[in-house]
């Protein structure tokens, strides 16, 4: 049994954003299911605080003048025992964990999340006698990144294991930055936190880890090429004995088709055909004509970039006129949101789009859906690709990362040997894009060989467990490999 500290600016029920909030909400609780001691460290957003029911200080500190709590709570739900970080001259605001109500990141993000990163560092290294210190601290993502920077100077340290969700967004400041954060200067150079005369968080995670991980071993892969390295491919390559792809999974007690409360109709593999219930509902709530047999095609996504969007909107006019509806759930770039509503007023009888966060809207287009579009440009893991499959709704998706991991193209052989469990684009293009959903839209006039394919969907393994096996044995790894 290890002790581990699993550090995160997000996590379900809490506070989410995208995937990252659903791995912290899942995986730590995954290992505590197989006897690992587990802390969860979060931010002390508004959001959490009024979530919460019990609380308690554990201790009280100050970072750069400014007053730091850490509040113990558990993970609504679980037994996980959450740390956290409550500075409320930094935290209490309305707004995003990452950007203000106009949408525009913090000003102050490298200060917020400094100070998170120095509050793991004095637990990790014991400051504050909690009588609980860590033999592993597991970092995600560049606001966690100083952490193994900065404990890479201490003498007996746990030792770190970094994961990248998404190497796109690296916590990127000036050197000034550097400089009012008083961080030291051993860390400045360029196998260090600077990168390119700029400070990196993500670096400290990518240079100074015992262990790096990411969310599939195909963007492990990727991410040591030019073309998806950002730059840090040099730096990741010189690196690969030490990182791995663990992918994500399932978190059976929110996505589980058979029990989501969310859903007007359940439904498993046995009865599947109660499945199209979900779509009729959907269908009456979205004022689309009212027939089961119409395939619906949904999307609930960031609207960036990274998601295809480019393709999807050069596909629309023609997908329109197919017999077919589609739903798009997503907030992100103005751009986008602007777009996709304003073709949807065109088209109010097949085409839906809702932008904002919906929870509730979310699980019922995943339930509704016949076919899932996901042609992202790169994806590290993604996790809408596999609530997909789980809700026997069949994903559409590029060659790229955890999809390319996780679906299994609709080939003749792939539908005879039964392991088909979606749609993959030869690359990402428009033509490959409707190339593959003219694909999909002839298989789903096959009822019986669609209901294989759903099947087939649904019987693979993405259990959380799975995964937090493989990331005990690396925790065990990154113990070995600690030089401390
Ligand atoms: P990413 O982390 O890159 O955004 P993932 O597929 O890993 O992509 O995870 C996205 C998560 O966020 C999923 O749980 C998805 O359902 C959720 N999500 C994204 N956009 C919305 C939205 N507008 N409303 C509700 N849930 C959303
Ligand atoms: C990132 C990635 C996504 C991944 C998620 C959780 O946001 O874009 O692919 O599933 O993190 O790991």
């Amino acid at each position: 049994m290890s002790k581990i500290l699993f550090i995160s600016s997000e996590a379900f029920p809490l506070i989410k954003t995208g995937g990252l909030g659903d791995v912290a909400g899942s995986l730590p609780t995954a290992l505590l299911k197989q006897s690992q001691n587990v802390r969860l460290l979060l931010p002390a957003y508004p959001e959490v605080l009024y979530k919460i029911k019990e609380k308690k200080i554990r201790a009280s500190t100050s970072f750069y003048n400014q007053p730091v709590d850490i509040v113990e709570t558990r993970l609504p739900g679980t037994q996980l025992r959450v740390w956290l970080v409550d500075c409320p001259s930094v935290y209490h605001r309305p707004g995003g964990p990452y950007i203000d109500e106009r949408g525009h990141p913090w000003h102050d993000n490298a200060l917020r999340f400094a100070i998170f990163c120095h509050t793991a560092v004095a637990i990790a290294m014991n400051q504050f006698k909690l009588k609980w210190q860590p033999d592993v601290v597991h970092c995600n993502d560049w606001q966690t990144g100083l952490v193994p920077a900065l404990l890479s100077l201490q003498k007996k340290r746990p030792a770190t294991v970094f994961t990248i969700h998404n190497l796109a967004y690296q916590g990127l400041f000036d050197q000034q930055t550097f400089d009012d954060l008083q961080l030291p200067e051993q860390l400045w150079h360029m196998d260090g936190l600077e990168f390119h005369n700029q400070l990196s968080f993500i670096k400290g995670g990518l240079a100074y880890a015992d262990r790096i991980t990411t969310v599939s071993p195909t963007y492990a892969e990727e991410i040591c090429q030019p073309e998806m390295g950002y730059g840090l491919d040099g730096l990741l390559s010189y690196r690969k004995q030490k990182l791995s792809g663990i992918l994500n999974g399932v978190n059976e007690k929110y996505w589980n088709p058979g029990t989501d409360f969310h859903l007007v109709q359940k439904y498993n593999q046995k009865s599947l055909n109660k499945k199209s219930l979900n779509k009729t509902a959907l269908q009456e709530e979205f004022l689309f004509d009212v027939d089961a047999s119409i395939p619906m095609i949904g999307m609930v996504s960031r609207l960036v970039e990274q998601k295809g969007l480019d393709i999807i909107l050069q596909a629309l006019p023609r997908l329109l006129s197919m017999p077919l509806q589609l739903v798009i759930l997503g907030t992100g770039d103005l751009h986008f949101e602007m777009l996709l509503s304003e073709i949807a007023q065109h088209y109010p009888d097949r085409f839906k789009v809702v932008i904002g966060y919906n929870e509730l809207l979310a699980h019922k287009i995943e339930a509704a859906s016949d076919i899932y579009l996901m042609p992202s440009t790169f994806e590290p893991c993604g996790l809408n690709q596999l609530y997909s499959l789980r809700y026997g709704t069949l994903p559409i998706v590029t060659p790229v990362g955890g999809l390319a991991d996780t679906v299994i193209n609709a080939s003749d052989k792939n539908i005879k040997n039964k392991s088909a469990n979606g749609f993959v684009l030869k690359e990402h293009s428009l033509t490959a894009l409707l190339n593959s959903i003219h694909h999909a839209l002839e298989l789903y006039a096959q009822a019986d060989t669609w209901r294989q394919l759903q099947v087939n969907a649904m019987n693979c393994d993405h259990s959380w467990g799975k995964s937090a096996h493989q990331y005990i044995k690396l925790y065990q790894q990154a113990i070995t490999d600690n030089p401390a």
